[in-house]
Parts: C-alpha cells; sequence; structure tokens
C-alpha cells in the first residue's frame, strides 16, 4: 500500500471518534506553532513568537520569517508534545497551514509535517488559515454549531461570513482594498509606533477621544462590504497636513479616532448581516478580534439586537496552531480526503 492508501485507510477509522489526538502546525505568517488536540479540547499550544525579531524593520521580513521558522519548528514540537504529555507514537492525524499566508514560512510548516506524516504513517490534513481562525471559536465555546455569523478581523483578510456549516460558508461582507489589520499597522507606523500596531493603537485609544473626523466609505450602502484604504490615507494626509502646518497631532485622539471608525464600521454590518439572515450567534476571529473597542463595541450591539455574541480569548485571536487542530477535526467530520506528499503552500489560498 502507498503512504496515500494507508492515510485514507487510517482517516476513514477516525471519522466517527472525537478522542484522537492532533498534532497542528501553524508557520504561516511570524508565530511559529505547536499544539495537540483532541476534538475540540486543547492539550497543549506552543507559540514561538517572532515579533522581537522584525521590530526593527517595521514589520514582517518573510525571508528572515522563513528562517526562524525553520530554526524553532523542531523544539516547539517536541515542547508541544511534552507538554501534552505525550509522543508521536500517540499521534493519530498531522495538521498544517497551507495558505493564505507568505510562501516560504509556510513552505516550512508544509515540508515539516509532510517529513512527519510520511514518517510516522499519518495521514496528513491540509488547512486554510482562515478556516482556523473561525475555528478557534470552538476551542472556548465547544458546544458551539452553526450556523452563525462570523467576523473575521486578521492582518491579512476582513470578511463578515455566513457559516451555514464548516464546510459551508458564504461572504456576506468583505474589504474592497487593504485588511483591517493592516490598516492598524499602517495606521501605527505613521504615529510611530513599533511594530505590530494593532495593540499598540489599542492602548494609546484608551487615553483619547475621537475627536478627528474620518471619511467612511459606502456610506448608505445596501452592500455589507468596507473599504479601509480610504481611512488609512484619510489619516496619512492628516499627518503630513498637520506637521506642514506646524502644527501638532494629538496621538491618543487620533488612535482613538481612527480605532473607533475601523471598528464601527464591521460591527454595524456585522450586526446588519445577523439581522439579514436571521442568525442570533455572532463569532469574532483573527487578529484584530483581540482588539478592546471591536469586543466591547459587538458585545454591546449585540445585546441590543438581541445577538449572542461569542468572544475567544485574546491568545486565541491571534495567529496560534490549536486553532488548527480544531479546524482539522471539523474538516476531518465533514468528510476531506488527506493531503498527498506533493502537498505545496498557496499563499492566496
Ligand atoms: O490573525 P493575525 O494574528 O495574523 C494574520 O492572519 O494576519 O492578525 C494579525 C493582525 C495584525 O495586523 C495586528 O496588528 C492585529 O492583528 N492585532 C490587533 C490587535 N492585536 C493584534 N489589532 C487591533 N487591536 C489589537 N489589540
Ligand atoms: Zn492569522
Amino acid at each position: 500500500m502507498t503512504y496515500l492508501e494507508k492515510s485514507k485507510e487510517k482517516l476513514n477509522t477516525l471519522r466517527n471518534r472525537n478522542d484522537y489526538l492532533i498534532l497542528a502546525f501553524e508557520s504561516s505568517c511570524d508565530e511559529t506553532a505547536v499544539a495537540v488536540t483532541r476534538g475540540r479540547e486543547v492539550l497543549s499550544s506552543v507559540i514561538s513568537s517572532q515579533i522581537e525579531i522584525h521590530k526593527r524593520f517595521g514589520g514582517v521580513v518573510p525571508e528572515i520569517a522563513s528562517r526562524n521558522h525553520a530554526l524553532a519548528i523542531d523544539s516547539i514540537t517536541k515542547e508541544a508534545l511534552e507538554k501534552a504529555g505525550v509522543t508521536f507514537d500517540d499521534i493519530d492525524a498531522i495538521a498544517v497551514t497551507y495558505g493564505a499566508g507568505l510562501l516560504g514560512a509556510l513552505l516550512v510548516g508544509v515540508s515539516y509535517a509532510k517529513a512527519l506524516a510520511y514518517t510516522l504513517e499519518k495521514p496528513l490534513i491540509a488547512c486554510n488559515h482562515i478556516k482556523g481562525h473561525i475555528a478557534a471559536n470552538y476551542i472556548s465555546a465547544p458546544d458551539l454549531e452553526p450556523p452563525f455569523i462570523c467576523l473575521l478581523a486578521s492582518g491579512g483578510h476582513t470578511y463578515i461570513l455566513k457559516v451555514n456549516a464548516f464546510d459551508d460558508m458564504e461572504i456576506m461582507g468583505e474589504t474592497q482594498d487593504d485588511a483591517v489589520g493592516e490598516a492598524f499597522d499602517k495606521v501605527a507606523r505613521v504615529l510611530g509606533l513599533p511594530y505590530p500596531g494593532g495593540p499598540e493603537i489599542d492602548k494609546l485609544a484608551r487615553l483619547g477621544k475621537p475627536s478627528y473626523k474620518l471619511p467612511r466609505a459606502f456610506k448608505g450602502e445596501k452592500h455589507l462590504n468596507f473599504s479601509y484604504s480610504g481611512l488609512k490615507t484619510a489619516v496619512i494626509n492628516l499627518v503630513a497636513n498637520t506637521k506642514a502646518r506646524g502644527g501638532e497631532i494629538i496621538p491618543e485622539d487620533l488612535a482613538c479616532s481612527f480605532q473607533t471608525e475601523a471598528t464601527g464600521v464591521l460591527i454595524e454590518n456585522t450586526i446588519e448581516a445577523a439581522k439579514r439572515s436571521g442568525i442570533t450567534t455572532i463569532c469574532l476571529a483573527g487578529g484584530v478580534g483581540a482588539n478592546s473597542a471591536l469586543r466591547d463595541g459587538l458585545t454591546k450591539a449585540g445585546q441590543k439586537a438581541h445577538c449572542k455574541v461569542l468572544l475567544p480569548p485574546r491568545s486565541l485571536c491571534t495567529d496560534n496552531a490549536a486553532m488548527i487542530g480544531i479546524c482539522a477535526y471539523e474538516e476531518i467530520k465533514c468528510g476531506i480526503e488527506p493531503a498527498e506528499l506533493t502537498l505545496d503552500a498557496n499563499p492566496g489560498l
């Protein structure tokens, strides 16, 4: 039997069980992460962040990210197994993010997971990073089942999704240009804040008030899409023009004004998506899901609209491998086939 035939056979024996162990890998950007999961339970989740390495460059340098994944992945794997109290032999399936993300960074996780799956003769599950973020909600709310509305707000993607089933999702609203996290990071840079800018703006905004008037794209439109390039450019121009006139920006107020606007449109459109679809459960996912204004605003707006709002803890909003393990578990339940050893990284997945 070939490796793939054996994988299919092994995966079929897992489909009706919920007690098997998954070793999951995530290396799409600047976190090397490995986790061991069982069903919707996380036995261990180890994250080696490269933030300090990339800080001095003001953003993620792809080749440096790949190199540091290669350096860290083996020891992080051993740590994840140790923390879960299991060995390679106990693992039933391997899961890995194969997109979206940085090509070189993804390839480290994909290659390592493929080598391991082949050597250990375990089925390999190829996971979509974005679906992984959505799956993070199942960790903090293990009884959650579709349908639900999910606001996915990360550094690379911004979507309002109607999740009918884990393998059936509809986009109800999406960004027409920049992702919201990207806008946070760019505005932070203009304000002289370090990378990653989102958490820095979040902190600074708490000290300010939304005194600057900033534009909202698509105001009054029927669709639920949004745009961040106009908002970002407005902040950049405001800072440049104020400096050119010899004036001074109030950074706390500008951070607060930007954050209020950037999160306000997401909150309004997500609530509207829930109303239009008649779905009363709302979930949050992605790194920007750690933002205080977004979390508070969505909770309040959800209560007003009689919706149940589920917020995963901040540590599950940003990149981690536990969400990839849960994603693989849900995909297996939905009938996914094991990946072949020709599995490639797909940066634009
Ligand atoms: O999901 P994630 O960890 O990686 C991607 O898949 O992109 O998201 C990273 C993004 C970055 O843009 C970061 O600045 C943003 O999430 N972020 C935040 C906060 N924490 C992380 N944005 C706003 N407020 C935060 N507290
Ligand atoms: Zn992510």
